[in-house]
């Protein structure tokens, strides 16, 4: 029996992915991937959204994200790889879609709004405000069971959803609906104190950092201020090093979290069993990695684009012949 498929995809805005990501989606990735047939690519059409002016870091920030898929256990051999911009009939169906959308809708969307404030931009694009038809268009092209992505993106899925409703009530039953996949996201504090481990914000541990890199960073993260001496009563509630043991020494984390409390552990000693913990942890991704190379990472996309084209197209006829249009 064939498989039900699963599709999702992350942007290429920077060449690294971080353990937030990995943690958040890419390990629920590599876990559904026996069970499911899984489309996974890497949205490179979408940071144009953002890098309109510098489009030229796109494409190697791209072999690189797919580099970082690959290491996470993302396997070739059962899993279908590609890059959005391979795949020509997202741009068409991206199209046809924001024919039926309606405008408020979009204005609405939340990320389109932070977006906008956040990076002030002045006169933002009609492309950004697109930004959620072409995710449908990604997503509905492949009729999939589902979508397994990171709990920030379900207003995004839930857009996408109501699209493909539209489209069925206009045209006829083409897009099946499709569930969300929400992985259960750990929190991961960024190394800064922020709340959150992002990509534009350098307060990330990445999935390409060597183990000396790790150490480095872990050793100057941010930790509870009212500890100074190792024997003053800690906070590891808001500590980066204690949300890393979190996810990386669960099993010891208890004794990490009465240790800081009491003051029986210090700063210094808990950073070197979290960067022990981490580069562990990590110690298969960067032997994957360190296989890889750009040859072999376009070969493994030019199949993944052939293949995913292919149902595309199929696709593609269907809504054409729906619509009317040839
Ligand atoms: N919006 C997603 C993100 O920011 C990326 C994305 C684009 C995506 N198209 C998609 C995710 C389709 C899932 C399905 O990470
Ligand atoms: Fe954070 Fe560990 Fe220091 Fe406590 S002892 S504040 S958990 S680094």
């Amino acid at each position: 029996m064939e498989k039900q498929r699963l599709l999702s995809g992350m942007q290429s805005t920077h060449p690294k992915l971080h353990l937030g990501n990995l943690e958040g989606a890419l390990r629920n990735w590599v876990k559904l991937q026996d069970q499911y047939q899984l489309y996974c690519f890497v949205a490179d059409w979408h940071c144009l959204t953002t890098m309109s002016k510098n489009p030229a870091e796109i494409s190697y920030n791209t072999r690189q994200v797919a580099m970082d898929y690959l290491a996470a256990g993302i396997d070739p051999d059962k899993s279908i790889i590609f890059v959005q911009s391979h795949v020509k009939e997202h741009a068409e169906l991206y199209l046809l879609l924001g024919m039926v959308t309606s405008l408020g809708k979009l204005e609405r969307v939340p990320t389109y709004k932070e977006k906008k404030d956040d990076l002030q931009i002045e006169n933002e694009s009609y492309g950004l405000l697109g930004y959620p038809v072409l995710q449908a268009a990604d997503i509905l092209l492949y009729k999939p069971y589902g979508v397994p992505v990171g709990l920030d993106q379900a207003p995004h899925l839930e857009l996408s959803r109501e699209i493909g409703r539209t489209f069925n009530h206009l045209y006829g039953e083409v897009f099946p609906e499709f569930k969300n996949i929400i992985g259960e996201v750990p929190n991961m504090i960024g190394l800064d104190g922020q709340k959150k481990m992002s990509k534009s914000k350098g307060n990330s541990v990445n999935i390409s950092d060597t183990p000396e890199e790790t150490a480095d960073k872990i050793k100057t993260a941010y930790t509870d201020p009212e500890k100074i001496r190792k024997d003053d009563p800690g906070h590891p509630d808001g500590c980066a090093v204690f949300s890393l043991h979190g996810v990386y020494n669960k099993e010891n984390l208890a004794t990490v979290r009465s240790e800081c409390e009491s003051g029986a552990r210090g700063c210094v000693q808990c950073k070197r069993e979290c960067t022990e913990a981490v580069n562990n942890a990590m110690m298969e991704i960067r032997e994957r990695r360190a296989l890889l190379d750009l040859p072999l990472v376009e070969k493994i996309l030019d199949d993944g684009a052939e293949k995913a084209r292919a149902f595309a197209a199929q696709t593609m006829t269907e809504v054409r012949n729906a619509m009317g249009i040839r």
